[in-house]
């Protein structure tokens, strides 16, 4: 056992563990002496997320976060594997589209809320009586829970409802010395916000990509791997007095 590790032997759930962020931040929790479960829609997805994991401290099941049946069986899976669970990191999501209020679709709208909201929501309704004392359960905002932009109806107001979660959550579980944050990642360079970008392109008539680099600070998108340290540090004792706070990670945009 090598102490020097930020979360060994450490139980984890990373929901959206076959997508950018969340394939980073399994990888980091491995190396850092976690065991972790990866819970996603796709079968093959989760498959080649795991692929590279040692297969001792990694497995992964199908869900969907917003299914109460799903979620639960997740759970139980994961704690029937090994035990009680230290860390939830709650990060799948969607995006739905970009448009003005009056042409915004409900179905859109409600199946970004089903993901992000009801989906965050179940996962701590089920992962809290399972999770061990002194645990961390960090939930995937985004920077977008922070400011408004025109359009954004369905995300925005979505990744503003998780600090809310959070900062009940954050004080309900304070006895129990599980800490609860919300990470607020800026533009990342991957597939889900160069969508986001292709979109805004045909709004804004402009290279989305450019555009986003121009309002953030540090002139760059981060990285999946940025992402995953700062939820590292989260979810490890390293922030053990830190809970119900906004953690930004967006090279300044929204300063
Ligand atoms: N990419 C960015 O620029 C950015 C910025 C800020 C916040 N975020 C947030 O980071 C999180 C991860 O996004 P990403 O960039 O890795 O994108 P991604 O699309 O690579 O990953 C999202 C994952 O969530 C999964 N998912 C979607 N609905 C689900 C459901 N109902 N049940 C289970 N899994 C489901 C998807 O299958 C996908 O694998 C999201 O919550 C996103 O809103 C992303």
């Amino acid at each position: 056992m090598n102490l020097a590790r930020q979360l060994e032997g450490k139980t984890c759930l990373v929901t959206g563990g076959a997508g950018s962020i969340g394939r980073a931040t399994a990888r980091l929790f491995v190396e850092q002496g976690a065991r972790v479960m990866l819970v996603d829609l796709d079968a093959a997805a989760l498959q080649r997320a795991a692929e590279p994991l040692d297969p001792e401290c990694s497995a992964w099941m199908t869900a969907d976060v917003s299914d109460e049946a799903s979620v639960r069986d997740a759970i139980a899976a994961t704690a029937q594997r090994w035990g009680g669970i230290d860390v939830l990191f709650s990060n799948a999501g969607n995006f739905g589209v970009v448009r003005p209020i009056a042409e915004y679709p409900l179905d859109v709208f409600e199946a970004v809320h089903a993901v992000h909201v009801r989906g965050a929501f179940l996962m701590c309704k089920h992962a809290v009586p399972k999770m061990n004392d002194g645990g961390s359960i960090v939930i995937n905002s985004s920077v977008a829970g922070t400011r408004g932009d025109p359009g954004v109806y369905a995300y925005i107001t979505a990744k503003h409802a998780q600090v809310g979660l959070m900062r009940c959550l954050a004080k309900e579980l304070a006895p129990r010395r599980i800490r609860v944050n919300t990470i607020h990642p800026g533009p990342i360079a991957n597939c889900f916000q160069l969508a986001v970008e292709q979109d805004l392109q045909g709004i804004i008539g402009r290279d989305g990509t450019q555009f986003f680099d121009e309002i953030i600070p540090m002139g760059r998108h981060g990285t999946p791997d940025e992402i995953a340290h700062s939820v590292l540090y989260l979810a490890s004792a390293q922030s053990s007095f830190t809970t119900g706070t906004m953690l930004a990670v967006d090279g300044g945009m929204s300063a």
